[in-house]
């Protein structure tokens, strides 16, 4: 794993690197599970009992993921107090991009008007917010670029096989966003650890669409532009090395279960949430949970469930952060942030 502790050290130092502002957005058709039962073999009470989720929403069709992240970043800028044109960087993370290039950050910052930002997109699939936000925070905390725009967006609906109810009933979409600049008070992003494990590739993935199998009537014949998932061993995974990157922050920050007030884990199953839970022993009710409501927008959940509960007045400030990641790649990621600290 690859650790760092920049945001600790700024918050001795010069200055702290703050989360300014958050915005999220869903999209407005809400896709219930008694829908899905009028789509695939399956019932409302086995994806509840085996996911938690109720609904998740789904984009319009001419709904795109940089419609869903200008959006949220429109919500972030306003929030953080900034114009969009005193955003210098949109680093956005998508698994699901409008295009294989352009990146989807310059699609986003077209339509929000951060006509003065670069544009630089990111993908480590549920993972990806977190990254991003800790390459925000690299950015911010060398002199790079000061009003950073992070966002997660995805429309996952997009890249599912809606005949294959072991992956359909899982997903949906959305967007999440924060603005990163330097803190006044506070520490702000305190550190992170982030890992990745290359050689599991294979057990989450959409086969085709890249240069290994370029689009092609055999591929889409063959389903392979779709998420193909090893269920059972990704929720091994998931659970082992979302504790396990816990435990290590924790660890370096000479942080106790107690000191964490909210645990922002990335929204792909309430029985993988519960799991963490029970072996960190850090009591559901300190976990921001909205699966029941999203499902799992890969790496908008944690930007989504982040503004959700700073808006509805969980979190507050000078409290103890975490945020939990683990997705496609494999990726995985704990980050440490005392909220509040911004101008
Ligand atoms: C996908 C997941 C919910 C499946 O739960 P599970 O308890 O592992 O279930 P299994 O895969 O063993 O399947 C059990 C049975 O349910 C069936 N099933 C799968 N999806 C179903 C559905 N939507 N409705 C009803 N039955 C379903 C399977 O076909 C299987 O039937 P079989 O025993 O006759 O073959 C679970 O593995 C999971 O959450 N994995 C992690 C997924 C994830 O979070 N991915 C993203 C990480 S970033």
């Amino acid at each position: 794993m690859s650790e760092s502790a920049h945001g600790a050290e700024a918050g001795n130092g010069p200055f702290p690197v703050v989360i300014a502002g958050t915005g999220a957005y869903a999209p407005a058709r809400v896709l219930t599970n008694r829908d899905l039962e009028r789509m695939v073999h399956t019932t409302d009470e086995w994806i509840v009992a085996r996911t938690g989720m109720r609904e998740r929403r789904v984009a319009a069709d001419g709904e795109f993921t940089s419609d869903m992240a200008a959006e949220a970043g429109r919500r972030a800028i306003a929030d953080a107090g900034l114009d969009p044109a005193a955003i210098d960087l949109v680093l956005l993370a998508t698994i699901t991009p409008d295009l294989p290039f352009p990146n989807t950050a310059c699609l986003a910052q077209g339509k929000l008007g951060a006509k003065n930002a670069v544009c630089i997109g990111l993908e480590a699939a549920c993972s990806g917010f977190v990254f991003a936000l800790e390459a925000a925070r690299a950015f911010v905390a060398s002199g790079a670029w000061r009003n950073i725009l992070v966002i997660g967006a995805e429309k996952m609906s997009a890249v599912l096989d809606w005949s294959d109810r072991s992956t359909c009933v899982l997903f949906g979409d959305g967007a999440g966003a924060a603005v990163v600049q330097r803190g006044r008070r506070g520490r702000g992003i305190i550190g992170s650890v982030l890992g990745s494990d290359g050689s599991l590739s294979d057990l989450l993935q959409i086969p085709a669409g890249g240069c290994r199998r370029p689009a092609s009537a055999a591929t889409v014949a063959a389903g392979e532009h779709a998420l193909r998932m090893n269920g059972r061993e990704v929720f091994r995974h998931a659970v082992t090395t979302m504790t396990r990157a816990a435990r290590e922050i924790m660890d370096r920050h000479g942080l106790r279960t107690d000191d964490i007030r909210w645990v922002i884990p990335h929204q792909a199953n309430m029985r993988i949430i519960r799991a963490v839970a029970a072996r960190l022993a850090i009591p559901e009710s300190r976990f921001v949970i909205n699966v029941e409501r999203y499902g799992n927008t890969s790496g908008a959940s944690v930007g989504l469930a982040l503004d959700e509960a700073v808006r509805d007045g969980r979190i507050r400030e000078g409290d103890t952060v975490m945020l939990l990641v683990f997705g496609g790649g494999f990726t995985w990621g704990a980050m440490l942030l005392e909220w509040g600290g911004a101008k």
